[in-house]
């Protein structure tokens, strides 16, 4: 039978920039016999207007069964008054936590034809293709003990960063698996000079690292590597880190690289019965609610999303080089959605605009 696929549309642009990742998952069960079993569901605010829950019993439970979930954004402004337990939002970190996607993958990846939008130097960045991989399930987000408490005459905010081995290890294994199909290099960053966290985290990475003797590995101070990543990004192939560094890290990595519009993502979780592992990828933007009905929304965050779950759930990576290139070609042609204008000779489209173009440049593939 096909793989499976539960789509998740959410809100504001989520919908919009999902229409033309359905065409294009069409194309490729059209032209390449690629077919998917594919479901849609709500999340977000949509879930809320229809079930008053931001994700349904029901749609928690098909995203366990699936073998990949795709989506697109949640929240706005509408929804910013509900009471915190019923907000969009909680409906992603359900899917994160009851999934138990622990591994957290962000590449910084620049197309040549967007090098100038970097805020870096053009040659820093051309050609860059580098993956974080930050823990997503546990740290100083979610140690105990956390909260304000009374101390003498004032109060005292406490978060407890907290790894155990087997969290590390779990991470530290997918990102050397991840190597492994990539460059071949991983480079482990944490704060061993003044965290105990940080001592262990380096102690099980260099365990983790005898089963993959092919791998280069290297350590770095998290402080030391935001430094080098703004300094010469190419260095790096994949990056491994905890759950804050990996917040830091990869929002600065995103912006070696232009527009949120381009960002796609993958959180993995253990492998299923069928060895896929439990898997929700999505565009690394919000819902845009500034920009929402018109039009303007860049689907390609949304499409590289897509390319993903073809790369590490279904094991179509030639397919997805396929769709990446003809991303690339469609840019390089000049075409560009709103967030994208700015320089000369460019030919603005809208998000459907930009699908039927990534469609013609399949074709041509
Ligand atoms: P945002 O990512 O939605 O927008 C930030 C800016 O980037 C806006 O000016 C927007 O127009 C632009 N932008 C974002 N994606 C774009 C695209 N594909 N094409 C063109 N321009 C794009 O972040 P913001 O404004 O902080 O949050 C808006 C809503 O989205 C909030 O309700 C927030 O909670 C939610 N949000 C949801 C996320 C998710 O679903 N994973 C992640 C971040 C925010
Ligand atoms: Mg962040």
């Amino acid at each position: 039978s096909n793989p499976s696929l539960l789509i998740l549309p959410g809100d504001g642009i989520g919908p919009e920039v999902m229409a033309e990742v359905r065409r294009i998952i069409d194309w490729f069960g059209d032209k390449r016999g690629l077919s998917f079993d594919v479901s849609e569901d709500l999340v977000g605010g949509a879930a809320y207007d229809a079930h008053g829950t931001p994700l349904h019993d029901d749609t928690m439970a098909k995203a366990q069964e699936v073998d990949a979930v795709l989506l697109g954004a949640v929240g706005g402004p509408k929804y910013d008054v509900l009471d915190f337990s019923v907000k969009p939002e909680r409906g992603l970190l359900r899917l994160r936590k009851e999934m138990d996607l622990y591994s957290n993958l962000r590449p910084a990846q620049c197309f040549d034809a967007l090098a100038d939008f970097s805020s870096l130097k053009k040659d820093v960045v051309a050609g860059l293709d580098i993956m974080i991989v930050r823990e997503l399930t546990s740290g100083v987000y979610f140690g105990e003990p956390r909260g304000i408490f009374e101390e003498g005459n004032e109060r005292v905010g406490i978060n407890t960063q907290r790894y155990t081995e087997s969290e590390i290890d779990r991470v530290a294994r997918s990102a050397f698996e991840l190597a492994m199909r990539r460059g071949k290099k991983l480079c482990s960053m944490e704060k061993a000079n003044v965290m105990e966290s940080g001592i262990l985290w380096r102690e099980v990475v260099t365990e983790v690292a005898k089963d993959y003797p092919e791998v280069e590995l290297s350590h770095m101070y998290a402080d030391a590597g935001a430094m080098q990543l703004c300094r010469w990004p190419k260095q790096f192939d994949v990056i491994v880190t905890d759950n804050l560094f990996g917040d830091l890290l990869s929002d600065a990595a995103a912006m070696l690289t232009g527009s949120l519009g381009m960002l796609p993502s993958a959180s993995l979780g253990a492998p299923m019965a069928n060895g896929r592992p439990k898997a929700l990828y999505e565009p690394v933007h919000g819902s845009a609610p500034d920009i929402a009905g018109q039009g303007k929304a860049n689907p390609i965050a949304c499409v590289l999303s897509f390319a993903m779950a073809l790369r590490y759930s279904f094991d179509q990576g030639a397919e997805a080089e396929r769709l990446e290139k003809a991303i690339e070609a469609v840019l390089a042609s000049g075409v560009r959605t709103a967030d994208l204008l700015g320089e000369e000779g460019v030919t603005p489209v809208t998000t459907s605009g930009m699908g039927d173009e990534i469609l013609k440049a399949l074709d041509a593939s």
